[in-house]
């Protein structure tokens, strides 16, 4: 099924497929028809989604603190966020859970249960529309995005090597054409806005610019929505600023536990903390690549009502 599916190269040689929309290295592909297949919706599950690169390991810490604040106060001594990263604490159905295993046992965990994905909204199962699950969706500027996984990708290269293999020239003109893995950015955070509207019980939209701009707003927001809003007196206490402190890229990249560890698949943990904040893409990018990028995405969502 796979190899009928259209195919791009990427710059290395290897293959992407287009499925729904959407580009995949095969492997992601495979775990995405698994989990398809097989994933059913269940009461109390929490699906974080996005596009790489755009606030997911923060978006990861901050929801797993804020729902689980009764079982594990927010502090800086002993949090479950102390001692593992947010990408092993909320896992990734189709780059984790789905990889090897067709029933990865997702009911079996105890609730709340949380997941994460980068697959478009059209892609996660049917049955999440008549469901209670709940979908958060992180989005980011474009540029941000971009520049955020050229260094992402150019650290995962030897040292020695980094950035000069990797133009980011070459990473502009990947995201005009759209084939690159889970691309393209902007028509999956249309798939996400467009269900957002429609079924706001289902799918709450969040900016990661706003985020950073108002965090205590909108970790009420995010609690308001996941149906655990925080009480009077939990504001009082601090609560939601101990939350804020705690999943901060100030501690969580200081932590001995993501900056030594690695995931399975090789890649460190510290590679999902560099700098945040909003508009590097300034130090990197020229102005006539920002005006390409932010045309295509406006000429997307044209009519959505979502603006960057
Ligand atoms: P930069 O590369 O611009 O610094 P993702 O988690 O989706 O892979 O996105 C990674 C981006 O989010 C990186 O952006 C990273 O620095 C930033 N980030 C990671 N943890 C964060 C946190 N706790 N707060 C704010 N930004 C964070």
């Amino acid at each position: 099924m796979i190899s009928s599916l259209p195919s791009e190269k990427d710059s290395m040689g290897k293959t992407l497929y287009n499925y729904q929309g959407s580009w995949y290295y095969p492997n992601t592909l495979q775990a995405i028809l698994n989990y398809r297949k097989h994933f059913r919706a269940r009461d109390t599950y929490i699906i974080l989604a996005s596009f790489p690169k755009s606030g997911t390991t923060w978006l990861k810490a901050l929801v797993f603190a804020v729902v689980h604040r009764n079982k594990y106060a927010p502090n800086l001594v002993s949090h479950p966020l102390l001692s593992d990263n947010p990408h092993n604490l909320v896992r990734f159905l189709e780059i984790d859970l789905y990889v090897k295993n067709q029933h990865p046992g997702l009911e079996e965990l105890p609730p709340p249960r949380l997941f994460a994905t980068h697959m478009p909204f059209q892609t996660l199962h049917e049955s999440l529309r008549d469901s209670p699950c709940k979908v958060v969706y992180v989005c980011r500027d474009i540029k941000d995005v971009l520049v955020s996984r050229w260094h992402f990708i150019s650290r995962l290269v030897k040292k020695e090597e980094l950035y000069s293999n990797y133009p980011v020239e070459e990473m502009v003109e990947k995201f005009i054409k759209g084939a690159y893995s889970f691309g393209p950015f902007q028509d999956q955070v249309l798939s996400y806005w467009k269900e957002s509207s429609v079924n706001a019980n289902l799918v709450l939209f969040m900016r990661y610019e706003e985020m950073i701009e108002k965090p205590e707003a909108q970790v009420m927001r995010l609690a308001d929505f996941l149906g655990c809003s925080f009480t009077e007196e939990e504001k009082q206490s601090g609560m939601v600023e101990k939350i804020l402190e705690l999943c901060s890229l100030g501690n969580l990249s200081n932590l001995e536990a993501n900056k030594t560890g690695t995931f399975t698949c090789g890649i460190a943990h510290h590679a999902f903390f560099r700098k945040g904040g909003v508009g590097d893409w300034k130090n990197h990018l020229t102005n006539e690549m920002a005006r390409k990028l932010d045309e295509m995405v406006e000429k997307k969502l044209e009519g959505s009502g979502l603006k960057f």
